[in-house]
């Protein structure tokens, strides 16, 4: 009996039978040939059926198959340069066909489908080859995060979804009824992650997050997950050394492991592979003036429109992509108006206005993938800001406890994943980076 192999590693068996099993991905054929792209979840292979050599019956199966029945295939590996599959180079000269379940009218088919109609159908789309490779991606991207932090004395500690307490603005909080009394949705972990913190020192949580969000952008979900980090006695540039980092070991990875399906999404891999330590760090005073300096320079009367900021306000999206079509890589933009930015941010010293935020901008457009600050670790000013959040301060009582045993400065940040993932795969919408998306007009499937 031929062993059944993972397409994956069908380059280790040139000239063996083997047995693969899986899902026709495609059919075509010629008179006494028929060709089965076939795919088994780890890549994709061209089966060729030819009937002089064949039983009658299996060419017929083979030759009839229709897309996305479930079959079993056995034949000889053969090495062919010009063979298209995942890994490319490679076909199987079938001996034998079965199929298992033989399905009709599969709905989504070679010809284009409007996104709506795909992510109503998200539960088969995830079959096809470009979402197959952004969740590969996605999955990489989430590995070497973790990767990174485990082996660099992080700790991973859970956080809980179910809060007494908002960790960002109150107007995006998902209440609950929690037998009788509210709760919420986690935001973020962050809060939980600084008691956290001062039990282990550096922590990371890792886990949905959401936000009832009444924004229909390309960037915003409304259940996302994010990555944070938070470690004591670290400070803004120790922040911006550790996501540069985190980032470009993540780059690399993703451009050592995954060419085939960087290539599928037609993603301009060189503008990944500028992405090199260091990363550009700008004040927000200094992007406000470089703002400026765009505005004057444009001829658009449109651009001049939408670049229009007041120092004070916050970036909407076509600032970030102004300021981050300056460099060929992620820019940190630091000491944001307190104003604009949570109620934790420690104040700049001398200069409260502003706080010791940093927030990195993605390239090519893509805009703000990670915000962190350093927290304010002073009891009293702590205590300020969260009477000024509407929640009760009962809430809260834990977290305040935290300045007032043993408070340290210390400093964290939240990635947001499904950005990081629509930048490295250079799509154009955060939607397909998840697997099912939560958004303002979705929850299905
Ligand atoms: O900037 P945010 O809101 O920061 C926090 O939640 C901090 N408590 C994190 C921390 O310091 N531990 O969110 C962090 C990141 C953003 O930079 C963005 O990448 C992502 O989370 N994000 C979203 N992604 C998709 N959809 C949304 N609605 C998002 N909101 C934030
Ligand atoms: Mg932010």
């Amino acid at each position: 009996m031929a062993p059944v192999i993972a397409i994956r590693d069908i380059a280790d068996h040139v000239g063996e039978d083997v047995t693969v099993r899986g899902w026709v991905y495609n059919k075509t054929g010629k008179g006494k040939l028929a060709f089965v792209l076939l795919r088994d979840g780890t890549g994709i292979l061209n089966c060729v059926a030819f009937k002089p050599n064949l039983d009658e019956h299996e060419f017929d199966r083979a030759d009839k198959a229709t897309q996305e029945s479930s079959v079993i295939v056995t034949g000889t590996v053969r090495k062919d340069e010009r063979a298209k599959g995942i890994p490319g180079g490679y076909e199987l000269d079938i001996k034998t066909f079965e199929v298992l379940q033989a399905t009709q009218d599969y709905p989504i088919g070679p010809k284009e489908h409007g996104t709506e109609f795909l992510m109503d159908n998200r539960h088969l789309w995830l079959r096809s080859s470009r979402q197959w490779a952004i969740l590969r991606i996605r999955a990489t991207i989430v590995a070497t995060l973790r990767n990174w932090l485990d082996s660099n004395g992080y700790l991973l500690v859970d956080t809980p979804i179910i809060t007494p307490a908002a960790g960002e603005e109150t107007t995006t909080l998902f209440e609950l009824d929690y037998f009788g009394e509210p709760a919420y949705l986690a935001q973020t972990g962050q809060l939980y992650n600084e008691a956290n913190m001062m039990a282990f020192g550096k922590v990371y949580c890792f886990g949905p997050t959401f936000r009832a969000e009444k924004s229909k952008t390309r960037r915003h979900l409304i259940e996302f997950w994010m990555l944070e980090p938070e470690m004591a006695f670290f400070s803004l540039e120790d922040l911006m050394d550790t996501e540069e980092q985190m980032i470009t070991a993540v780059v690399q990875r993703v451009l050592e492991l995954h060419r085939p399906e960087l290539e599928l999404l037609e993603r301009d891999v060189t503008k990944m592979e500028s992405i090199v330590s260091p990363f550009p760090r700008i004040s927000y005073d200094d992007a406000i003036e470089r703002l400026k300096t765009l505005r004057e320079q444009t001829d658009d009367p449109e651009q001049k429109e939408l670049l229009k900021i007041e120092w004070g306000e916050d970036f909407g999206s076509p600032h970030e992509t102004a300021l981050t079509g300056l460099f060929d890589r992620p820019v940190f933009v630091y000491h944001y108006p307190s104003a604009v930015k949570a109620f934790y941010m420690q104040p700049v010293e001398g200069r409260p206005e502003v706080c010791r935020s940093v927030d990195l901008l993605a390239p090519e457009g893509y805009g703000e993938i990670t915000g962190g600050s350093e927290r304010i670790w002073d009891a009293e000013l702590i205590d300020q800001r969260v009477s000024t959040i509407g929640i009760s301060r009962d809430a809260y009582a834990w977290y305040l406890d935290l300045r007032r045993f043993g408070s340290v400065p210390h400093a964290g940040f939240g990635l947001g994943l499904e950005r990081t993932v629509a930048w490295i795969c250079g799509l154009q919408h955060v939607r397909e980076t998840i697997p099912y998306a939560r958004m303002l007009n979705r929850k299905y499937p």
